[in-house]
């Protein structure tokens, strides 16, 4: 039972569906059909997830109904069938302000030429461009035909075959995406490539250089990659999120083009989905920590076998560093594995909680019954419910059978914190970090302005120019240390780096801080004044929670 959803796939559930869409970049809609194969269990009526739809008619049915609109739900569709029907066709477009398309004008894009459409429908947005069963739960295969104005080309997460993108495997609602625009792309690997727009394709092929050698990493952990091809697509800087795993085809904001290959870590984790997530996928969005945990586990065993345990390590240091941050930020209810989600939008639950405290149950477990035993359970895991969605129940049952260990894994998962006993990452790398080296990686960097109460904020401007850093995450961090000491020289540079990038775990903190003081607010109102317009409708309901 998917509180998130108004479908009920105990009655009837859908398969298959073949998309028909065509892209208008001047009235900003998808416009087109969606026809659903579905089973039948039990009455005579389909009901399905939709949000900002316009439904124009639908085949095949008796009659039909839109629901009253949930503000957190969007509407039901109801569809009433005859005795034995198996598929209907919706006729539908969306709308311009559609909560999982993003349409960004040219000047919004590296090439300044062409307009540029994506789509993000983690976790309950797939229901404003496509109407279906908008649950974790539910899993279907697809097709998909896609139109677009030359010389723009649409790509899909799925296997493209003759004009048609094919997903054959079946998949939940959350993992259907696509994007429009100028995209190029260069193969980089056996069975991967960038896709990008043409101005970044080059710099994107070398930063993601080491793909293939990760893919084989987790193939010798925990099984063969069944996705066929691993591919990723660099959107323009307005995406929301550093990564989202869409199968065959990760998208990847392109702030982790750092030109050292020190934020792969990201493709690392994105490509670990392919395994918990997209082949084992939490049954409802209180279960997010079973895709997330396991996927921060997975994605820190890849770094240490392409980029060694020092790397790794310290990684996981910082995570926990993060962690810990992050458990003070938030109320009890939510420092727990499993939440309760009730009346509440799941997009709330993605804190860092699921992802690290959930990364660190695992490691916990791991360094309790030795590497080797724990890689043969999660290798065994992943072929046991492969393709299926499961609930944190289940994978408690199935530990317990499996693996009997002396982890208080219930204690994990319904209680605040971390229980006494909990994996404690070293780094030895970040015992001596007095002052900035020649040389020091981006953790390094992170760890050690982390780690300053009183950092003297001049002079490591002056000595390694910070307000200008070209690395993302050690630019935001120094950006995050000025707002917060004061410091105006990087104070004067927050604003250009809120209007020019739209990555959500950037944004929220730096307009968090800023709202903190008079001052700062009246920079944060004037900022997002500017930058609103450029931010996807996701990042713009968090921001809007924090400035107004
Ligand atoms: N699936 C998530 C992104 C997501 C989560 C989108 C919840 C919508 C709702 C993705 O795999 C992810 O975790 N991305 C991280 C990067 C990662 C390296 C931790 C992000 O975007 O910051
Ligand atoms: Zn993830």
């Amino acid at each position: 039972m998917d509180i998130h959803s108004f479908a009920s796939p105990e009655c009837a559930r859908v398969r298959h569906i073949v998309l028909d869409l065509q892209v208008d970049f001047d009235r900003k809609v998808l416009e087109g059909s969606a026809e659903l194969q579905f089973d039948l269990f039990a009455g005579t009526e389909l009901a399905l997830d939709t949000r900002g739809l316009a439904i124009r008619a639908i085949e095949n049915a008796d009659s039909w109904e839109l629901g009253p609109e949930h503000a957190i739900l969007g509407r039901p569709l109801f569809i009433r069938v005859g005795q034995g029907t198996g598929s209907v066709k919706v006729h539908y477009s969306t709308s311009p302000y559609a909560s999982g398309l993003q349409w960004l004008d040219p000047p919004q894009t590296a090439g300044k030429q062409h307009p540029f459409l994506f789509t993000q429908s983690q976790a309950i947005h797939a229901r404003s461009w496509i109407p279906l069963q908008d649950t974790p739960g539910v899993r279907v295969t697809f097709e998909a035909r896609v139109k677009v104005p030359a010389p723009l080309r649409a790509v899909v997460g799925a296997v493209a075959q003759d004009g048609v993108f094919r997903m054959d495997h079946p998949i939940p609602s959350y993992l259907i995406s696509l994007a429009a625009g100028d995209i190029a792309h260069r193969a980089i690997g056996p069975r991967s490539a960038v896709y990008a727009e043409p101005a970044l394709v080059d710099a994107a092929a070398e930063e993601f250089a080491d793909t293939e050698s990760m893919i084989q990493s987790v193939e010798a952990l925990y099984g063969p990659y069944r996705w066929g091809r691993y591919d990723i697509l660099v959107l323009p800087p307005s995406f929301p999120f550093g990564g989202m795993e869409n199968p065959c085809l990760t998208f990847a904001t392109p702030t982790v083009l750092a030109g050292d290959k020190s934020l792969v870590s990201l493709v690392a984790h994105e490509l670990a989905h392919s395994w918990s997530g997209n082949l084992v996928t939490n049954a409802t969005w209180s279960d997010f920590w079973l895709n997330e945990g396991f996927t921060v586990y997975v994605e820190r065993r890849v770094l240490e076998k392409v980029y060694g345990r020092r790397r790794a390590e310290m990684e996981a240091v910082l995570g926990r560093g993060e962690l810990e941050k992050e458990f003070a930020r938030l109320p009890e209810g939510d420092r727990v594995l499993h939440v309760n989600l009730a009346g509440r939008d799941p997009d709330d639950g993605c804190t860092l909680v699921p992802y690290e405290k959930g990364a660190l149950l695992l490691r916990t477990i791991e360094e309790s019954v030795g590497r080797d035993r724990f890689d043969a359970f999660l290798r065994a895991y992943f072929e046991r419910f492969a393709f299926q969605s499961i609930t944190t129940g289940q994978f408690q049952n199935y530990l317990r059978d499996a693996l009997p260990n002396p982890v208080p894994v219930e204690e994990w998962i319904t209680r605040p914190g971390l229980p006494a006993g909990a994996a404690e990452p070293h780094s030895d790398a970040f015992d001596h970090l007095t002052w900035p080296a020649p040389g020091w990686s981006t953790q390094e960097w992170l760890h050690f302005l982390r780690s300053q109460s009183a950092p003297d904020m001049p002079r490591l401007d002056r000595e390694f120019r910070l307000s200008h850093a070209g690395n993302s995450e050690i630019l935001h961090q120094w950006l995050l240390m000025s707002v917060q000491h004061g410091y105006r020289p990087g104070i004067e540079s927050v604003e250009s780096f809120l209007c020019s990038v739209g990555r959500r775990k950037f944004l929220k903190p730096l307009y968090t801080e800023l709202m903190k003081t008079e001052d700062g607010r009246e920079r944060a109102r004037a900022i997002y004044a500017k930058a609103r317009p450029g931010y996807h409708p996701i990042a713009q309901a968090t921001i809007d929670g924090i400035v107004k």
